[in-house]
C-alpha cells in the first residue's frame, strides 16, 4: 500500500468513527415537567431535535456534554404521556445524562448563585437580550425578551415570558414563542384585541396580539400570534407572514414591529425599521397593513409615543426613538411622524433596545420603559439582564423639551435608608462609608458641591462610578451641561447591585449604567474624590432582594 492510498484509508476510518460518535438517539416517555440538559461552552454547538410520532416537535441548537459546566431545561409538561425520539447531529456523548424531573436542575441555588442580580431581572437559565411585547393586562405586567434557554449566548432566538404584578417581582413562565418553520422569533410588540379587529377574539375574551418579526438568514418577516389565556400559550396565524418588505428596502434589515391603537383615528399604528430608518404602518385588523411614511436616522427597535409636557395633558409631544435610545421630538397624525428637535439622548450605557409597556390603566398614564442591560454575568448558566424600570416623562429645559427618566416609585418599597448626612467633607464621607463597603448591593444618593471647575466624584473599589468633568462637560465622557448652567453642584442617585451600576443624575436628566468591575486589590471602597469637593445630603439604603 504506497503512503497515499494510506492516509485515504485512515482519513475514511476517522471520519466514520467521528461519523459514529457525532450522531446519535434516545427514547424516552414523558411522565415529568421538565427535561434536564447538560451543556458546556466548551462544546461545539449541534442540532437537537425531538420527534413524536415521526413528527419533528422542536429543534434547536444546543452545546450537549458529557461533564457539564451547567444544566439547561426545556419545558416538556405539554408531552407527558407521549414518547419522544431525541436525536443530536453533534458530539452525542452528554445524550445519556439528559433526564426529566419535576425540577430544573439547580432548583436548590436557583436567584441564590453567587453572581445572580438581586433586584434585576434575570432568567432562570440562558441568554436574554431585547425585552418584547411589553403590555400591562388584568393586573400583571407582561415582560417578553429575546431569549435563548439552551446557553449563556445569542442563538435559538424565541420569547421568554416573565409576569409581575408591580414590575419589580417578576415570575418567570415557559416559554411564549419558539422558532418554527418561518424562522427564529425576533423582537416585537403586543396589543390587547378589544374590538376584535383581527377576529382572534373568543367570547369575551379578547385576544392578546404579538406581532413579531420571524427571522432567516436572507430574509426578516413580520408575523402575527394571538393568546386567549393571558400570554401563556400562543396560536400563529396561519397566513403569515403579514409583511414582506424585503424587495422594496432591497435589504434583509426589516424588523421589529412597534404597534399600537391609534384612538383619533381609529387604528393601528406599526413602527417598524426598514433599513435605515422607522417605517410607518397603519391597518384596520391588524393583519393588512399599509406603508404610510418613514423617518430616517435610526436602527432596530422603534418605539413611538405621545407624552405630556411637564404633565399638561393640553401640551403634548410625540417622541421616537430607537434601539440605542437616541430620540427625536415631534409630531403624530397617525401616518407620518415630524421631527421637530433632535437626535438628543437621556440614557446611556449597558442600556439597549428599551421598551415602554402599553395597555396602562386609564387611571396611570404613566410611560414605562425597560431596557436590556448588556452586563455579563459572570461564571453563571444564564446572562444579560434587564435594568431597573424607568418613568420617562417630558420637561421642558431651557434647550427645549427633553425626556427625563427615573426608577418607578414601584421600586421603593426595595430601599430601606441606613443613614444620612447634610454637609460633609470627602474625606468625612468616605470614613463614613467604611461599614458599606462590602455589601454585594445597595444604592447612595448624594450631591457634590465643586470648588474647581475640574474632576470629582464617587469611585467604588477604584471603578469609577461617577466622574464628572466640569473642563470638558463630560460624565464619564459623555457629554452633560446642567440645567444650572452656572451651578456647581451635580446629584447623583447610585444603584449598586452584584454585577451592575445604574446612575440618575439631577433627578433623571441623565442617566447610565455599567458593569461592576471592582478592582479585587483596592481597599478604598465607596471613595469621594475632587478638588475640595463638599459631599451634600449623602443618603445609603440597604437593597431588598426581588427574589424569595
Ligand atoms: C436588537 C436586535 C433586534 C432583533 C433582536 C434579535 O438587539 O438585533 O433588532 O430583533 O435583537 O435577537
Amino acid at each position: 500500500m504506497n503512503l497515499i492510498t494510506k492516509s485515504i484509508l485512515t482519513a475514511i476510518f476517522l471520519l466514520t468513527t467521528i461519523n459514529s460518535a457525532f450522531s446519535a438517539d434516545v427514547t424516552l416517555k414523558i411522565t415529568k415537567r421538565y427535561l434536564n440538559l447538560p451543556v458546556s461552552q466548551k462544546q461545539d454547538q449541534g442540532n437537537m431535535r425531538f420527534d413524536i410520532g415521526g413528527e419533528q416537535e422542536r429543534s434547536f441548537r444546543i452545546r450537549l456534554a458529557a461533564n457539564p459546566e451547567y444544566w439547561v431545561f426545556t419545558d416538556v409538561s405539554a408531552l407527558k404521556g407521549k414518547t419522544i425520539k431525541i436525536s443530536y447531529d453533534g458530539k452525542a456523548d452528554g445524550l445519556p445524562k439528559i433526564y426529566q424531573d419535576d425540577q430544573i436542575n439547580g432548583q436548590d441555588s436557583l436567584y441564590h448563585e453567587k453572581n445572580r442580580p438581586q433586584y434585576h431581572f434575570t432568567t432562570k437559565r440562558g441568554w436574554i437580550n431585547d425585552p418584547n411585547g411589553m403590555i400591562f393586562y388584568e393586573g400583571e405586567y407582561h415582560l417578553f425578551y429575546q431569549h435563548n434557554p439552551y446557553e449563556r449566548e445569542w442563538e435559538n432566538m424565541s420569547w421568554g415570558h416573565a409576569v409581575s404584578p408591580d414590575m419589580v417581582h417578576w415570575n418567570e413562565l415557559p416559554v411564549a414563542l419558539s422558532p418554527d418553520n418561518l424562522g427564529t422569533m425576533f423582537s416585537g410588540s403586543a396589543v390587547i384585541d378589544y374590538n376584535n379587529t383581527a377576529g382572534f377574539n373568543k367570547g369575551k375574551t379578547p385576544a392578546m396580539v404579538a406581532l413579531y418579526t420571524a427571522f432567516t438568514k436572507d430574509k426578516q418577516i413580520q408575523c402575527v400570534a394571538y393568546s386567549l389565556d393571558k400570554g401563556r400559550t400562543w396560536t400563529k396565524y396561519e397566513k403569515n407572514p403579514i409583511i414582506d418588505s424585503k424587495a422594496r428596502w432591497n435589504s434583509v434589515d426589516t424588523r421589529d414591529p412597534r404597534v399600537f391603537w391609534y384612538k383619533p383615528g381609529k387604528h393601528w399604528v406599526m413602527v417598524l425599521n426598514e433599513r435605515d430608518g422607522h417605517s410607518i404602518y397603519t391597518s384596520q385588523n391588524l393583519k393588512d397593513w399599509n406603508y404610510e411614511s418613514h423617518t430616517t436616522g435610526f436602527w432596530e427597535c422603534p418605539d413611538l409615543f405621545e407624552l405630556p409636557i411637564d404633565g399638561d395633558k393640553n401640551k403634548t409631544k410625540w417622541v421616537m426613538y430607537g434601539a440605542s435610545n437616541s430620540y427625536m421630538v415631534g409630531s403624530f397624525d397617525g401616518k407620518t411622524f415630524l421631527p421637530e428637535a433632535g437626535k438628543f439622548y437621556y440614557v446611556t450605557g449597558t442600556i439597549y433596545a428599551a421598551q415602554t409597556f402599553t395597555n396602562m390603566p386609564e387611571t396611570d398614564p404613566r410611560r414605562i420603559q425597560i431596557g436590556w442591560g448588556r452586563v455579563q454575568q459572570p461564571g453563571m448558566p444564564f446572562n444579560n439582564m434587564m435594568l431597573m424600570p424607568t418613568e420617562l416623562t417630558l420637561r421642558t429645559t431651557k434647550d427645549g423639551p427633553r425626556l427625563f427618566s427615573k426608577p418607578i416609585r414601584e421600586t421603593q418599597q426595595l430601599f430601606e435608608k441606613l443613614k444620612s448626612w447634610p454637609v460633609l467633607t470627602s474625606d468625612e464621607a468616605n470614613k463614613n462609608l467604611k461599614e458599606f463597603y462590602n455589601s454585594d448591593r445597595f444604592r447612595v444618593k448624594a450631591s457634590i458641591k465643586l470648588s474647581h471647575a475640574t474632576s470629582a466624584g464617587f469611585n467604588l473599589f477604584a471603578q469609577r462610578v461617577l466622574d464628572y468633568d466640569m473642563n470638558n462637560n463630560t460624565i464619564n465622557g459623555v457629554f452633560y451641561s446642567p440645567e444650572n448652567i452656572t451651578g456647581m453642584e451635580l446629584t447623583a442617585d447610585i444603584y449598586v447591585d452584584r454585577t451592575s451600576i445604574e446612575v440618575f443624575i439631577d433627578g433623571g436628566k441623565y442617566s447610565y449604567s455599567m458593569e461592576r468591575r471592582p478592582d479585587k486589590n483596592n481597599t478604598e471602597g465607596l471613595h469621594f474624590w475632587g478638588n475640595n469637593i463638599e459631599v451634600k445630603n449623602l443618603e445609603v439604603y440597604s437593597v431588598k432582594s426581588i427574589w424569595k
